[in-house]
């Protein structure tokens, strides 16, 4: 049985003081969805993520939004393994579409994180998606299999059922323009499938989440959906009426 997920994805938004007020705000709606069978998270920035598991309900997810796959060294600018685990955070999202458009992270990199985070015992979120070119040209599962793929190259089942996959389409993100729950269903149903065939029975307990436009008043079509266990939400998780909008709306499926 997969646990819904619902993680928020705060991308560059808050200062500490803003991000703490949220954690704060958030208590009781965190106590409301684990007793609802929802597992809820947040990724703050690197800056806020002390301040928001100091201050948030033990039991939600913090999660960074990104790692370097070295334990130290000279890489300036970066944030390690070691350093996140000492302020109490086991989870990390990787491979956002942002950080691929912007920062040149490839699947390949992607490939090296996951089996770091793996090996300290931390949970990656690996996402994956289509530009609006590949989706249009009909290339969308051609394109999400070659980055699970290669994301999660060399994993053994074990390893990959710990890890948590977001489809979320490029042409979604921040547009307003949500993928229909037809089209994510087809495509996460799809991605469980090359999971299956890379890792066998593990796939049908590995957590996919659709993400791109997920707001209070559809999440709850996309959690209608068989293949689809919870979302990834960027815009509609900053504000804690939102994100109890969002809880709501997955109960509501
Ligand atoms: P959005 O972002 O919900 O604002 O579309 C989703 C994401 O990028 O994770």
């Amino acid at each position: 049985m997969r646990k819904k997920l619902l993680l928020g994805n705060w991308k560059m938004n808050k200062t500490p003081s803003e991000a703490k007020a949220f954690a704060l705000a958030a208590n009781e709606m965190v106590d409301f969805a684990v007793a609802h069978d929802i597992e809820v998270g947040v990724a703050p920035t690197f800056v806020c993520l002390a301040t928001v598991k100091e201050n948030i309900n033990p039991k939600c997810i913090v999660a960074a939004q990104n790692v370097n796959e070295h334990d130290h060294g000279a890489f300036t600018g970066e944030i390690s393994i070691p350093m996140l685990k000492e302020i109490g955070i086991s989870w990390v999202i990787l491979g956002h579409s942002e950080r691929r458009e912007y920062n040149g992270e490839t699947s390949e990199k992607c490939n090296e994180k996951i089996k770091a985070l793996l090996a300290a015992g931390m949970t990656p979120v690996y996402c994956c998606g289509e530009s609006l070119e590949t989706y249009e040209s009909g290339q969308t599962k051609k394109f999400v299999a070659e980055q699970i793929r290669t994301g999660l190259a060399g994993l053994t089942p074990e390893e990959a059922g710990k890890v948590v996959i977001a489809y979320e389409p490029i042409w979604a993100i921040g547009t307003g323009k949500s993928a229909t729950k037809e089209t994510a269903e087809d495509t996460i149903g799809f991605i469980r499938r090359t999971l299956r065939e890379n890792f066998g029975p593990v796939a049908m307990d590995i957590r996919i989440l659709y993400g791109g436009s997920v707001k209070p008043n559809n999440v709850a079509e996309y959690m209608s959906q068989e293949d689809i266990d919870g979302a990834l939400v960027g815009g509609a998780s900053l504000e804690p009426n939102s994100f109890q909008g969002l809880i709501d709306g997955m109960l509501a499926k």
